[in-house]
């Protein structure tokens, strides 16, 4: 099939790549502290080539305290020494790229952690940092200068008594957010960019890139109301419960992806984190314009439920395939095969078999690929603060966090020390065991990612055909070919659409049903 998306093709990455996401604590330890490192990524490396990405994109692993998981940036241009050296980094970027794979690592631009040099010489009044975060005075009666709530939850105004200022901060009290309106602030950022692709990085993943820029007057946000269910995250958040109109302007942050694209380079793959609730495809188009990003993804299969409906939705409201990348899981969110499935093998692969046939970009986050359910930890194994505030309510990151378990055994080859966070088997065992049996969570993905290359999905057109609450039809079509995706998220056997009773299965997630049938919880792929 061509290419019949929007996007140009970048360098010399594929015009829609398939990028695996590794979240660097729990993938694999070389040094038996309990939490992973890059070393242990270049080791297992070649788990990542021989299922058929074309690139990694790596969780932050620079110099942090770890208050929001790495997402609290210290020093940007540093390996945290938890994670290696700079040497270990420049060993995985050889080793990936000798395997063929790109390297993307984050850019946690819209905040640092407080630990950050910029921070405590901008909290010491030191004038060439004073104004690189967003400082307020209090109102006459001590108050904040608004009434805005950060998405964890909490109020997004610290109050620091060494400048007898409050500072902005959109997460953690501990993520002071830079000041993207003072020019210095895009000088060093841009200098960061710099660092990294002459370390040989190929492209970037912009973190909470919807939040850099807010209402200079801090005009206080109006109450949700009604449309508390259309803000993301869950009705326990207070976030929910204001309209986010003045702390965050995603549509005015679109023209900052054009700084970030000078920066990273004209041949650097961009994507973005674009969360602007109920518009967040809107804005991805925006965030994707021409000089912009190439891709970005949005939370509303994670966070509106995986149904026909919301699928056919988001496809319907985008500007033709490849621009917005298609995910099931993340760091952010707990894992799909429990959150819109059973936990079971079974519904891990119609997941996959669902999120293979859609034209354009895919991540696949670590774990993922064998089937890891979402784990019940209890509340004394949590490490993450927003789990910590919401127990035992959503979000669940840290379930979607455990190691990966490798092979069988004490530290299930993850480590040979006390893991960082509990461990169990997902239904189909370790990876090494996975790989060896043809019928696993494992070679099923991997054989459905040689297929969607093999009949060129990922550049096809696609539109929707049917879309009820469990069942969704999509035709998808090339120059020369064309199939059908049909995904039966029931619980009963159901006829597949009208036309294609005789079509040929290219792709089934559950044996060989009868001809003109598909099983409950399973996916098909026919050939039109
Ligand atoms: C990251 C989260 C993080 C937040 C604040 C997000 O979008 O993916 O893991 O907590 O940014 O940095």
């Amino acid at each position: 099939m061509s290419d019949t998306s929007s996007g140009a093709r970048r360098g010399d990455w594929p015009d829609h790549p398939l990028i695996y996401q590794i979240y660097p604590r729990s993938f694999q330890d070389t040094t038996g502290s309990g939490e992973g490192d890059l070393a242990g990524i270049t080791r297992r490396l070649d788990h990542i080539a021989r299922l058929g990405a074309d690139a990694i994109w790596l969780s932050p692993f620079y110099t942090s305290p770890m208050d929001d998981g790495g997402y609290d940036v210290a020093d940007h241009c540093a390996v945290d020494p938890r994670f290696g050296t700079l040497a270990d980094f420049d060993e995985l970027v050889a080793r990936a790229h000798d395997l063929g794979l790109k390297v993307m690592i984050d850019q946690v631009f819209n905040h640092t952690s407080d630990q950050h040099p910029w921070f405590q010489r901008s909290l010491a009044g030191d004038p060439d940092y004073a104004d690189f975060y967003v400082w307020a005075d209090p109102c006459d009666d001590g108050r904040p200068p608004s009434n805005w709530i950060g998405y964890f939850g909490l109020p997004s105004w610290r109050w620091h008594p060494q400048r007898r200022q409050y500072c902005l901060h959109q997460f953690l009290p501990s993520q002071p957010g830079l000041n993207h309106y003072n020019p210095a602030v895009n000088a060093a950022l841009g200098e960061i960019s710099r660092f990294w692709r002459d370390r040989g990085v190929d492209g970037f993943r912009y973190d909470a890139v919807t939040s850099i820029f807010f209402d200079k007057e801090y005009r206080d946000n109006p109450p949700a109301g009604d449309d508390q269910g259309s803000q993301p995250g869950s009705a326990a958040n207070p976030f929910t419960m204001q309209r986010h109109d003045y702390d965050m302007l995603p549509k005015e942050c679109a023209s900052y992806a054009e700084k970030l694209r000078e920066w990273a380079g004209p041949d650097a793959y961009l994507m973005g984190e674009i969360n602007d609730g109920p518009t967040s495809v809107e804005t991805l188009e925006k965030f994707t314009a021409p000089s912009r990003l190439d891709a970005g993804y949005v939370v509303d299969l994670a966070e509106r439920g995986l149904t026909g409906g919301v699928l056919a939705d988001v496809i319907e409201r985008m500007e033709g395939p490849g621009r917005l990348i298609w995910w099931l899981s993340c760091h952010d969110q707990p894992r799909q095969v429990s959150r819109a499935g059973d936990g079971s093998a079974r519904d891990a692969r119609m997941l996959a078999a669902l999120l293979l046939a859609l034209p354009g970009p895919v991540l696949i986050y670590q774990g993922e690929e064998l089937g890891m359910p979402q784990p019940d930890l209890p509340k004394s194994a949590l490490r993450d603060p927003f789990d910590l505030a919401f127990w035992p309510e959503p979000p669940g990151r840290d379930g979607a966090r455990t190691p990966i378990p490798w092979q069988a055994g004490e530290g299930y080859g993850f480590t040979t020390g006390v893991p960082w966070l509990p461990m169990e088997l997902p239904p189909g065992g370790p990876a090494l065991q996975q790989w060896e049996e043809p019928g696993s969570v494992l070679s099923f993905y991997h054989g459905a990612i040689a297929e969607r290359r093999a009949l060129g999905l990922a550049g096809a057109a696609i539109e929707c055909v049917v879309a009820e609450e469990d069942f969704f039809a999509a035709r998808l079509s090339g120059d020369d070919s064309a199939f059908l995706l049909v995904t039966n998220l029931g619980q009963s056997p159901r006829d597949v659409p009208e036309g294609a009773a005789h079509a040929e299965v290219a792709l089934s997630s559950d044996g060989t049903p009868p001809p003109g049938r598909i099983a409950p919880r399973s996916t098909l792929w026919l050939r039109l």
